[in-house]
């Protein structure tokens, strides 16, 4: 029997405080608009109420969040090239349409070696056909989708916990 209450070494949530992370949270073309862009599809919050929510969120948690917006593919690239560098822990990302179209960005992704999570504001398995095919889905930690900007706190959620238990 392993009874640890006698005998309880010390883990890593036994009173030892983890290290910041640093999360990115990558926003693909036309997320600018959130809010005026096929709100019915999309939502209303707007992209600068959505990442300030974010970066509460993350800091409540202890950790701190960067957001970055391109609507061109080669700035998504480089910024994920950074990230290699910059001592981002994990990504959090939205390639939009370039979801279904950047082998380019999928390319980053991989050469950048670092966990991220795939994140989408509508279902897009309910939509188009199209919208089914994703560059992302098979090297993402996981996917999340559907929930309108709430998408993005609960992959967040699942973000923090995945880096307090490294
Ligand atoms: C999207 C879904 C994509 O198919 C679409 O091209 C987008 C947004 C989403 O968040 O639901 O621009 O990634």
């Amino acid at each position: 029997m392993n009874d640890s209450s006698d005998f309880a070494a010390p883990g890593p949530a036994a009173g030892y405080a983890r290290s910041v992370a640093k999360i990115l949270v990558l926003h693909g073309p036309n997320l600018n608009l959130l809010g005026d862009r096929e709100p019915e599809v999309y939502g209303r919050t707007s992209l600068a109420d959505l990442d300030t929510a974010l970066i509460r969120q993350a800091e409540a948690a202890g950790d701190t969040l960067a957001s970055y917006q391109s609507n061109a593919e080669h700035e998504l690239v480089e910024r994920v090239q950074a990230a290699r560098h910059d001592t981002t822990a994990f990504i959090l990302i939205n390639p939009a349409a370039f979801t279904h179209t950047s082998v380019a960005l999928r390319d980053a992704l991989a050469a950048a070696a670092l966990p991220f999570i795939e994140v989408h504001l509508s279902n897009p398995h309910a939509r188009e056909p199209f919208r089914r095919q994703s560059y992302f889905s098979d090297l993402a930690v996981g996917v999340v989708a559907g929930f309108g900007a709430d998408s993005y706190r609960y992959a967040l959620d699942a973000a923090v916990k995945r880096l307090a238990s490294a």
